[in-house]
Parts: C-alpha cells; sequence; structure tokens
C-alpha cells in the first residue's frame, strides 16, 4: 500500500472501477451529442483527474476549459458562499456546455453556476459528476450524467482532496474521521 493511503479507512471505489465508468460516461456524452461539438468545463481543482480521463472517452469536436469556484475553506461541511474566482475564457453563447464536476454534495456550486450559465444562453447545458452525495442535499439540483452515487461519508482521491490533500490517490476512499475531527 502507498504512503499516500495511510489515512484511508477503505476505498469505495477502484481505478478499475473508475477507468471503466468514465469510458461509459464518455461513450454516454458522446452518443448525445452526436454530430454536434461541445465545450467540456472543469470545475478546478477537484475534477482534474476525471475530466483529463474523461474527455479522451469522448469522440465528439471539442474545446476545453475551466472555473475557479470557492464554497470549502479546510472544511468538510459546505460553507454555501459560491465565490467564482476564474471563469471561463471562451464565449459559451449558442454552445453546448458540460460541466465537470468531482462530487455534489449541498448542491450549492452546481446550483449557482446552472444559473450562471442559464442566463449566457448556452445551447444546451448538462452537468456531469463523477459522484453525487444525494443524502446531503440542501439545494434541488440534478446531474444529467453521474458516474457514482456515494454515501454520506468524507471521500478523497482521484482529485478529491481534504485540505488540499490525497488527490493524487488512483482509488477513491473514505478518510479517516479522526483526520477531520482533530
Ligand atoms: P456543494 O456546493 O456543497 O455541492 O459542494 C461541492 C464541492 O464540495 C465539491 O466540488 C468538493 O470540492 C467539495 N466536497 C463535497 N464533499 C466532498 C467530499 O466528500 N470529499 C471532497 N470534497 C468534497
Ligand atoms: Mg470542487
Amino acid at each position: 500500500m502507498k504512503k499516500t493511503y495511510e489515512n484511508i479507512e477503505r476505498i469505495l471505489i477502484s481505478k478499475d472501477e473508475l477507468s471503466q465508468r468514465v469510458k461509459e460516461l464518455g461513450a454516454q456524452i458522446t452518443k448525445d451529442f452526436e454530430g454536434e461539438e461541445v465545450i467540456v468545463v472543469g470545475v478546478l481543482k477537484g475534477s482534474v483527474l476525471f475530466m483529463t480521463d474523461l474527455i479522451r472517452e469522448i469522440d465528439l469536436p471539442m474545446d476545453i476549459d475551466f472555473m475557479v469556484v470557492s464554497s470549502y475553506e479546510g472544511s468538510t461541511v459546505s460553507s454555501g458562499n459560491v465565490k467564482i474566482i476564474k471563469d471561463v475564457n471562451i464565449d459559451v453563447a449558442g454552445k453546448n456546455v458540460i460541466i465537470v464536476e468531482d462530487i455534489i454534495d449541498s448542491g450549492r456550486t452546481m446550483h449557482s453556476l446552472k444559473e450562471l450559465f442559464e442566463v449566457r444562453d448556452c445551447k444546451v447545458f448538462k452537468i456531469c459528476t463523477l459522484l453525487d452525495k444525494k443524502e446531503r442535499r440542501k439545494i434541488e439540483i440534478d446531474a444529467d450524467y453521474v458516474g457514482f452515487d456515494v454515501p454520506n461519508e468524507f471521500v478523497v482521491g482521484y482529485g478529491l482532496d481534504y485540505d488540499g490533500k490525497y488527490r493524487n490517490l488512483e482509488d477513491i476512499g473514505v478518510l479517516k474521521p479522526e483526520i477531520y475531527t482533530k
């Protein structure tokens, strides 16, 4: 076991399960947008590993862009104020936009981003999230593409962090609660 795994209680989703599901999502998006071009927008930083794997499974002409939003500051509970730190550079009016997120928790981030893109007159706006923690939803929001539903536990790895760490794990694991309660 790698040293970076020492604070992981258990593996929730293995690297093989991740790559299989990412293939399926890519194939589904390819089918849904047949004959179209897409703009894939990743929400930094958590979505980076998922996004780079996902776009290689999407067989469509595309461009990519990134946003930085903030809601979490070294805490495992969403603070609820979503701030746009970095916006997309591409003009998305009339374009098919797929926003890629690591996890939907309270739903506040995606709810705000959806409202933001609605006024930008995209042709189509879709949400693709690797993980969905539906139990914790505070605002109603449904993703169009969901990799995995996850239980109400704090998960890290494959891009997801706790206090900036664990993004480089190949699998998704549940963090030992003593790490964030101490
Ligand atoms: P929401 O606005 O509450 O839906 O928050 C979504 C953001 O919270 C995600 O993009 C993550 O950055 C963070 N987040 C929520 N749950 C987890 C988790 O279990 N592990 C790591 N990050 C999480
Ligand atoms: Mg995030």
